[in-house]
């Protein structure tokens, strides 16, 4: 993107209110080495990383993480999942941050995710969805705490 347009897009951005929130990119991301290009594509559009973390996801963290889905069908797919390898733990922040990391991330099922969203893109499966992100201000301050206790 050339300066002029970069500027331009810059002073627009400013003028939303601005907040973090909590995202982590799960293990098939660092697998299959795309790590960069999501990253890349969040601070495209304004983000900024205040936190990032190389981790490997315990067990209770996990369970901790998701514990809304306990008691769902594909509750310990995902635990074994995130769990699998390490991931990378992310504190974002921006104008809207919650809205619109959760819009370049795309929808949950790859399926449906639309093209040009992260997920759209890579996923390719709904537990194996590149990226999560909370999907409000409380929960980012929940799951940020699981792992960013000094936040
Ligand atoms: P994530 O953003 O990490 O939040 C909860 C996760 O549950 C979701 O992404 C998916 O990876 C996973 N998941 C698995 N199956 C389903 C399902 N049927 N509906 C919603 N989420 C699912």
């Amino acid at each position: 993107m050339d300066r002029v347009l970069w500027k331009e897009r810059e002073g627009a951005l400013s003028s939303a209110p601005s907040q973090w929130t909590f995202s982590f990119l799960k293990p098939e991301s660092l697998r299959q080495r795309i790590a960069g290009e999501v990253i890349t594509r969040l601070e495209r559009k304004g983000l900024t990383l205040k936190q990032l973390r190389l981790h490997r996801i315990t067990p209770a963290e996990a369970h901790a993480l998701y514990e809304v889905h306990k008691g769902k069908p594909f509750f310990h797919e995902l635990v074994d999942h995130v769990t699998s390898g390490p991931v990378l733990l992310l504190v974002l922040e921006g104008p809207n941050a919650v809205e619109t990391v959760r819009k370049v991330i795309g929808g949950t099922n790859p399926l449906l995710a639309e093209p040009g969203s992260i997920r759209g893109d890579f996923s390719v499966s709904i537990t194996a969805n590149v990226i999560h992100a909370s999907d409000s201000a409380e929960n980012a301050r929940r799951e940020a705490a699981i792992f960013f206790p000094e936040l």
